[in-house]
C-alpha cells in the first residue's frame, strides 16, 4: 500500500511539474506559490534530487532587490486566476505579487542537504541559495518588525497562507471595503464556494491590495500603514525554525556569518514566543499589533508554533493539547478546534485538516520526543488520503476532501510521512 501510494503521489508532482516550478494545482492555482514550492521540493527529493533543486532554486531567483521573496511569481498568462498581475502592478519583469508567504525555505533547503546522497554536489547547489535566504530573513526582521519586538507580523491574510482563519475575524473588520474596484472572483469556477472564503473576505484582500500598490510596494512603509497587522504564532514558529535550519547548514558549509546572524534570529524569536503563549489554552495565540490585544482564538496556528524549537515543555503542553483535541476531531489536526462557534469543517482555513502543518506539526513534535501524538497524526493523514486521495483540504469529522484535487503539497507530503524520516531523526 505504502509503495503504491508513493507511486501516485510522483504521478500527481509529475502532472503538476512545470519544469523549473510546479503548480499547486491546475486550474484554481496554476503559478508558482511560494511554501507549496519549498515543500513540494522534498517530495521531488525522493525520486530527483537535481529537479527539487531546481524547484527551490527557480523560487528564489524570483527574490526581489529589497530581500522579499512573494507568495506568487506569475510565469504564464492564466484568465483562470483572481488576483491576476494586472490587480498587483509590482512592476517586475516578470510579474510577481507584492507580498510574501511562510519562509520554510531554510528548512526545505537544510532538509535536502541532508538527505542528498552526493553531499558535494548539493553542497554547490545549496550554497547560492543560503545567502538569499539570508537576505530573506532579515527582510522579515527589517521590514515585518520595525519596532523591534523580536516577531514579525502579517500585513496580509494571504501571507500566512491561512486566508480565512477565525483568528482574522475581528481585525478584519477594521479593513473597509470602500474604493474596492469590481472584480470577478475565478476560484469558484475550480472549487465549491461553500469551501471558500466568502466575498466579504474577498473584497477587504483587495482592499489591502490596492492599498499597498498605492504605496507602490515600499516595503519600509508597508507595515505601518497596513489596518491589518497579525503576530502569528505559526507563522513566527516557520520562520524561526527557517533561521536555526539555515545556521546549521550555513555553519556546515563554512559561512559563520550567516550562521552566526541566523542563530541570534532563531534565539531572539524563541524568548519572544513566549509573550504569545496562553496558560488556559495549553497553547500560543495570535496577537493584534494593531489594536494591541491578544486573539482569543486556540486555532491551529498556535500548534504549528511546535515546528520552531520552542522549550521541551512548550512542546509537551501542546503534544496534550492535541491528544486532548484527537478525542473530538476523528482526524487530527482540525485548523479550528471541532466544536468551538465559529467551526466549519470543510471552509478552507475554519476548521479543515491540511496535510502541510500535520506535517509540519509532527515534525516538531518528532524533535521533541512527543511519539504518540505524532503517531496518530501521522496515522490520521494517512487514512485521509487512502479514503479521500490527494486533495487540498479535509474535514477533520467525516474525511471528505475538500478544495482542489490532485494537489501537489498534499503528494508531496504524503511521501514525506511515509519516508518516516522524522521518527528515525527523533
Ligand atoms: C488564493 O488565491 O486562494 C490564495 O490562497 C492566495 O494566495
Amino acid at each position: 500500500m505504502a509503495n503504491e501510494l508513493i507511486e501516485h503521489a510522483i504521478e500527481i508532482l509529475r502532472k503538476n511539474d512545470q519544469g523549473t516550478y510546479t503548480v499547486p494545482t491546475h486550474g484554481l492555482y496554476p503559478f508558482q506559490w511560494n511554501w507549496d514550492s519549498a515543500l513540494t521540493a522534498l517530495g521531488m527529493g525522493y525520486y530527483d534530487e537535481d529537479r527539487a533543486w531546481v524547484e527551490l532554486t527557480t523560487l528564489m531567483d524570483h527574490q526581489w532587490e529589497d530581500g522579499m521573496v512573494p507568495h506568487i511569481i506569475f510565469h504564464k498568462e492564466d484568465e483562470g486566476y483572481f488576483p491576476g498581475p494586472d490587480v498587483w502592478r509590482t512592476g517586475r519583469s516578470l510579474p510577481t505579487s507584492g507580498i510574501t508567504q511562510p519562509p520554510v525555505s531554510g528548512f526545505a533547503v537544510r532538509r535536502l542537504y541532508e538527505r542528498a546522497t552526493d553531499k558535494a554536489k548539493a553542497a554547490e547547489q545549496a550554497r547560492p541559495l543560503l545567502a538569499k535566504i539570508d537576505a530573506w530573513h532579515d527582510w522579515f526582521y527589517r521590514c515585518r518588525d520595525p519596532h523591534g519586538s523580536g516577531l514579525v507580523a502579517l500585513i496580509h491574510p494571504w501571507e500566512s497562507g491561512r486566508d480565512n482563519s477565525v483568528d482574522w475575524d475581528i481585525a478584519f473588520e477594521r479593513v473597509p471595503t470602500d474604493g474596492v474596484e469590481p472584480f470577478q472572483r475565478r476560484d469558484l469556477q475550480h472549487a465549491d464556494a461553500s469551501h471558500r472564503p466568502t466575498q466579504a473576505q474577498y473584497e477587504r484582500y483587495i482592499y489591502l491590495v490596492q492599498l499597498f500598490r498605492s504605496l507602490n510596494w515600499d516595503n519600509s512603509k508597508l507595515h505601518d500603514a497596513s489596518p491589518f497587522q497579525i503576530v502569528d504564532p505559526g507563522f513566527n514558529g516557520i520562520l524561526i525554525r527557517s533561521c536555526a535550519d539555515l545556521a546549521d547548514l550555513a555553519e556546515k558549509l563554512g559561512h559563520p556569518e550567516i550562521a552566526a546572524r541566523n542563530r541570534a534570529r532563531a534565539e531572539a524569536g524563541v524568548a519572544a514566543m513566549e509573550a504569545l503563549w496562553s496558560e488556559a489554552d495549553s497553547q500560543y495565540l495570535c496577537f493584534d499589533r494593531k489594536a494591541g490585544v491578544m486573539i482569543k482564538n486556540a486555532s491551529i496556528a498556535g500548534l504549528l508554533a511546535v515546528f520552531a524549537p520552542i522549550p521541551k515543555n512548550r512542546a509537551e503542553q501542546i503534544g496534550a493539547r492535541l491528544m486532548d483535541m484527537g478525542k473530538q476531531a476523528k482526524y487530527l489536526v482540525p485548523s479550528q478546534p471541532v466544536g468551538s462557534d465559529l467551526y466549519d469543517g470543510k471552509r478552507y482555513w475554519r476548521g479543515p485538516v491540511w496535510l502541510i502543518v500535520n506535517f509540519m506539526i509532527s515534525n516538531g513534535l518528532a524533535r521533541a520526543g512527543q511519539s504518540d501524538v505524532v503517531d496518530r497524526i501521522v496515522s490520521d493523514s494517512l487514512s485521509l488520503i487512502e479514503k479521500g486521495g490527494f486533495a487540498e483540504y479535509y474535514d477533520p469529522m467525516t474525511g471528505e476532501p475538500c478544495g482542489g484535487k490532485t494537489f501537489t503539497w498534499t503528494a508531496a507530503m504524503v511521501i514525506e510521512f511515509l519516508s518516516n524520516a522524522d521518527r528515525e531523526a527523533a
